[in-house]
């Protein structure tokens, strides 16, 4: 099959899917590489066609079991036009539950053929030093898989014709998982003013544009999709998700799901 190019279209507010589509391509090596990167809020409404010959690397956290909200909405604006999808999704070690399905059938909707997927490992985003939940994940064992996972399917890419791909399945099940409604009051960060320099650090990574930084740091509660995006960008330590909720789905994470998951892969033969 005919590929030109590479393009990595990715949400990733704390960096680890990113990394997993970027290690992808590196074991690809397919030149030209560009990157759509969904994770800021958009400065105008953009739409993004992906020519046929092209291969997208499509990569989204999981969140709830779901793709976050966010995510989906931004990935209305990519455009296929019948070339192959590698979809990736990167979960905190919990479980991905029905978001590869999601993005399996959001690719296919978006004019995709998905042709391999993936899931893989990242540091949840409610991780601490004191409550750790995959801490350091994507680690160097993750990215060589990331980066063999791009070999294996280059060397499909070069096996198969478009024609001939074998419908990639993966697990999920469909209707989806159902979300949880918005609390009335969400989970918001805050942030500690004698710590805070309001240097504007935070205000820059928020993918939903929920933070406002003048002589105080304002956050816009019902904006905030609880990424930790912000937390984790803050240089000073002065932003903090010290939410009870969060705290206490932290505590359960650690207490139960701090067993290793490893990424999964398929290919649409389950090779
Ligand atoms: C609101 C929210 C919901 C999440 N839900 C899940 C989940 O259902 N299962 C899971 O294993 N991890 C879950 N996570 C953890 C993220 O999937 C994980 O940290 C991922 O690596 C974040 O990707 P990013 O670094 O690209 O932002 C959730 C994180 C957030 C912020
Ligand atoms: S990034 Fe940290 S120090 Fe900078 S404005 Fe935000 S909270 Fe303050
Ligand atoms: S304010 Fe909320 S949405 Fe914005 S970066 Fe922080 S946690 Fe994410």
């Amino acid at each position: 099959m005919p590929v030109n190019a590479v393009k990595l279209v990715y949400f990733s507010p704390t960096h680890t899917t990113q990394r997993i589509v970027e290690s992808i391509a590196q074991g690809m090596d397919i030149r030209p590489l560009s990157s759509l990167d969904l994770t800021l809020p958009p400065g105008a409404n953009q739409t993004l066609e992906v020519d046929r010959d092209t291969l997208a690397i499509i990569g989204v956290p999981v969140y709830g079991g779901r793709l976050p909200v966010v995510a989906v909405q931004r990935l209305q604006w990519v455009l296929g036009d019948g070339g192959p999808a590698v979809i990736v999704v990167v979960y905190g070690n919990r479980a991905y539950e029905d978001a590869l399905l999601e993005l399996k059938d959001m690719a296919l909707a978006r004019g995709f053929v998905p042709m391999a997927g993936a899931a893989f490992i990242g540091e949840h985003s409610y991780s601490t030093t004191a409550m750790p939940i995959a801490p350091g994940r994507p680690d160097a064992e993750d990215i060589a898989r990331a980066m063999a996972f791009g070999q294996q399917v280059r060397a499909r890419l070069l096996q198969t014709s478009m024609v001939n791909l074998p419908p990639l399945d993966v697990p999920g099940h469909f209707p989806y998982k159902e979300r949880r409604p918005a609390p009335a009051s969400p989970p918001t960060p805050t942030t500690i003013a004698d710590l805070c320099t309001l240097c504007g650090r935070c205000a820059a990574v928020c993918p939903t544009a929920a933070i406002t930084v003048s002589e105080t740091v304002i956050t816009k509660a019902t904006a905030c999709i609880a990424c930790c995006a912000c937390t984790r960008a803050c240089p000073t330590g002065a932003r903090v998700m010290e939410d009870p909720r969060i705290r206490q789905t932290a505590t359960w994470l650690y207490e139960n799901h701090s067993a290793r998951k490893e990424p999964e892969i398929f290919f649409g033969d389950r090779g």
